[in-house]
């Protein structure tokens, strides 16, 4: 039994040095209270997270409004956007206008393209979701537009967005009054489409005679295009943001010509005189143009060969004057006297 005995004592032993080691770790009595320290400043409070983004996608309709009227436009429902190379897409898409402006779409390289286009929508014209707040209404161009063909710049106000687009390319050669014989080597010779903002200032087409003069409207509609374009109209069928001068009637916008022809029924009757003119007069140029065999008759396509700057100046100043849509009213003087003149020219 001594054995045994000897054996519980040695555990016994163990035990009793393992707890005196545990009470050796044990923790002494707190310390004495330190100092209060300095209290933390206020913070900020935090903006809501959505305060900004409300104020344009709040309940009050206009948004639902102007782009229910954007998609009666023909900025919508054309399909030109499909022309996204090179230099067709800083007009014909929305991502080369911007890349454009800001430098980052450089159509001059070789094969440049741009990849699932879009039309001119809100993010081509606004400066869209760049502040996240009302500010970003603001029109992505403002200030004066270079004019191409010439060295003129023009400032349209909230107009020049669009002169950036609806205006003619560049023409090469492009014909001078009284200079050399100018090769007409394709059948789309002439400033393109769009030459709205030439007609608007009278630059960039083939000034030939005197007497041109621009009509009031060059000086006076300081908001040019959207004066008149994106007057309020008519449900979606004309003015605001479809853009459109006519309603499905026929029956023109005049809501932002009244301020200044405050007699509608005498501005109505100015326009069908104006318009009846101005096609009168490009009926007697087209015959001219076929009979010297720049044109054909029944198209507008020019015919290649090489011809005096008067004949090649007055198929672009033809075609400029088709496409420009207005029949005169963009510049009521000045078209009517540059036909005429176009026409003496040919004699
Ligand atoms: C200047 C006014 C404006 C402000 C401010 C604004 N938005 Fe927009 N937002 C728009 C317009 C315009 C559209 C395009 C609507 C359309 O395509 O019909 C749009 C589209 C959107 C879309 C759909 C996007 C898409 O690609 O389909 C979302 C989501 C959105 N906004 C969220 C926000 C949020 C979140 C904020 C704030 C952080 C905000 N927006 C602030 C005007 C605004
Ligand atoms: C990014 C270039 C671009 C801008 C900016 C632009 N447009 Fe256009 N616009 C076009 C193109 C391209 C078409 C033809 C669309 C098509 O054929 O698919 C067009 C078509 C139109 C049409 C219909 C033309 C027709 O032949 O019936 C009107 C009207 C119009 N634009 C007015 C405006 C006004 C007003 C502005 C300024 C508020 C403007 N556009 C800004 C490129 C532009
Ligand atoms: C300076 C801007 C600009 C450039 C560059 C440009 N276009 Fe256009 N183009 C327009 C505008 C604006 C219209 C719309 C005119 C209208 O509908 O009244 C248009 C109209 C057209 C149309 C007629 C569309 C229709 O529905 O009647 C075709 C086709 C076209 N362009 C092809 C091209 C091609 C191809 C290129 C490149 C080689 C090109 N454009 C370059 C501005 C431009
Ligand atoms: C072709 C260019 C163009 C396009 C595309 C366009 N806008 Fe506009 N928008 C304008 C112009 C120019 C004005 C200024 C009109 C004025 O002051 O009379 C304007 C004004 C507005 C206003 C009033 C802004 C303010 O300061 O109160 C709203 C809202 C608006 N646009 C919404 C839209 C929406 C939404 C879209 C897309 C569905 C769109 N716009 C597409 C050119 C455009
Ligand atoms: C004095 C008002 C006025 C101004 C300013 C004006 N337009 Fe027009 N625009 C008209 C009228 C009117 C028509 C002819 C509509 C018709 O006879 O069907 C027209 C026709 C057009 C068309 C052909 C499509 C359509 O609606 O018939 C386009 C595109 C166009 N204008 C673009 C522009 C551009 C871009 C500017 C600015 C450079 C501009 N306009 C300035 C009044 C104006
Ligand atoms: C800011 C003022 C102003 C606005 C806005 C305006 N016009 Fe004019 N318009 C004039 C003046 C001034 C004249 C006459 C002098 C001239 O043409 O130089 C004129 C001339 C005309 C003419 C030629 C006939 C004439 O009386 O000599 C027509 C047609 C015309 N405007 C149509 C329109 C249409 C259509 C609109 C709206 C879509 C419009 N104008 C908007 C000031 C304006």
């Amino acid at each position: 039994m001594k054995v045994l005995n000897r054996i519980s004592f040695m555990l016994a032993m163990t035990l009793l040095a393992s707890m005196t080691f545990m009470s050796c770790t044990k923790e002494g009595p707190a310390g004495l209270a330190g100092k209060d320290g300095k209290d933390g400043e206020d913070g900020i409070n935090g903006q809501d997270g959505t305060a900004t983004c409300i104020q344009c996608h709040d309940n009050s309709q206009s948004l639902a409004s102007k782009t229910m009227q954007w998609e009666a436009s023909y900025h919508a429902t054309g399909d030109a956007f499909a022309r996204n190379t090179g230099e067709c897409a800083i007009c014909h898409t929305s991502q080369g206008f911007l890349g454009n402006l800001d430098g980052t779409f450089d159509w001059e390289a070789t094969g440049a393209i741009v990849n699932n286009p879009n039309p001119p929508n809100c993010y081509t014209c606004h400066a869209i979701h760049d502040s996240y707040t009302p500010g970003d209404w603001g029109l992505t161009v403002s200030g004066a537009v270079a004019m191409r063909n010439t060295a003129v710049t023009f400032d349209f106000g909230k107009g020049s967005v669009c002169a950036s687009c609806h205006q003619g390319r560049t023409v090469n050669p492009f014909p001078t009054v009284g200079g050399a014989d100018i090769t007409i080597s394709n059948t789309r010779y002439g400033v393109h489409h769009g030459p709205m903002a030439n007609v608007f200032t009278g630059v960039g087409l083939f000034n030939v005679g005197t007497g041109l003069s621009n009509s009031l409207h060059t000086t006076m509609i300081t908001d040019a295009c959207v004066t008149c374009h994106l007057a309020n109209g008519y449900g979606a069928e004309s003015g605001g943001h479809t853009m459109w001068m006519r309603n499905g009637s026929g029956a023109m916008n005049t809501a932002g010509c009244i301020a200044c022809h405050a007699d509608v029924t005498a501005l109505n009757a100015d326009i069908v005189a104006l318009q009846t003119q101005v096609a009168g007069l490009l009926a007697e140029l087209k015959t001219k143009l076929d009979a010297i065999g720049a044109t054909n008759a029944g198209s507008d396509n020019s015919v290649a060969g090489t011809y005096a700057p008067e004949v090649a100046g007055a198929v672009l100043n033809y075609k400029a004057i088709t496409e420009d849509k207005s029949l005169g009213v963009h510049n009521p003087t000045y078209v009517v006297k540059l036909l005429q003149n176009t026409i003496a020219a040919l004699d």
